[in-house]
């Protein structure tokens, strides 16, 4: 609740920790590898502070639809939007029902919120919705480690990091949840970022296709 402990802790401080957090070099070269392959339309799913946004390539992209439930986040995203060389739409929602037309986008780009949504499942089904049958999602999140003793430990920890960390899940299995929500997968890197723990730092960066 806003006005509690908790709720001033997820209103002001989770926001500030997850632009810094996701500021971090080694993130921003993830980003350069996935964000270009951009074309078209894109929705951007959990636009968040924008951070993307500098990434696309220019003449490639027409425009950006960014959605996100966070008024705080997509209040920092401001700078990076109006610096953007193409036009950038962004919607106040979360992506488990998106107030957008099916077979809307080329390109659907998701970094870093698979681990966020609370309805994910419904989140990928929506994302399919909207994107063309031609489409392709775009992804790059950290989740479920392919070492059983190290993902044993994510599933441990997981009620009490989810409390502090406005709801971001250690444990998802990226792959299943893209195959899962009607997708097949073209392309996967899996590995773990370099000076991060196995805990938070198992990659999946990869392309999909509607089936
Ligand atoms: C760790 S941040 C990543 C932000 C951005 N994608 C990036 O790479 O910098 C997770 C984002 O997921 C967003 N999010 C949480 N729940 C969501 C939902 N139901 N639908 C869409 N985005 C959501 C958060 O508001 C936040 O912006």
């Amino acid at each position: 609740m806003p006005g509690e402990p908790r709720g001033l802790w997820r209103q002001y401080v989770v926001p500030r920790l997850v632009h810094g957090a996701c500021s971090l070099r080694v993130i921003t070269e993830q980003r350069r590898r996935i964000v270009p392959e951009a074309e078209g339309v894109v929705l951007e799913v959990g636009i968040g502070s924008g951070l993307n946004l500098p990434h696309y390539d220019a003449a490639k992209v027409r425009r950006v639809i960014g959605i996100d439930p966070d008024p705080r986040l997509l209040a920092m995203s401001e700078t990076r939007r109006r610096a953007a060389p193409f036009e950038v739409q962004v919607i106040e929602a979360g992506a488990e029902a998106m107030p957008l037309e099916d077979d809307l986008a080329d390109t659907a780009l998701v970094t870093y919120t698979m681990c966020s949504i609370a309805e994910v499942a419904r989140a990928l089904e929506e994302v399919r919705r909207v994107l063309k049958p031609s489409g392709r999602l775009l992804f790059c999140e950290h989740g479920r480690s392919d070492r059983p003793s190290t993902a044993k430990w994510q599933d441990r920890l997981n009620p009490l990091w989810r409390a502090v960390a406005g709801g971001c899940n250690l444990n998802r299995d990226v792959t299943r949840l893209v195959e899962d929500a009607g997708f097949e997968i073209a392309f996967l890197d899996n590995y773990t970022l370099p000076g991060t723990p196995g805990l938070l730092g198992f990659q999946y960066l990869g392309s999909a296709r509607p089936r």
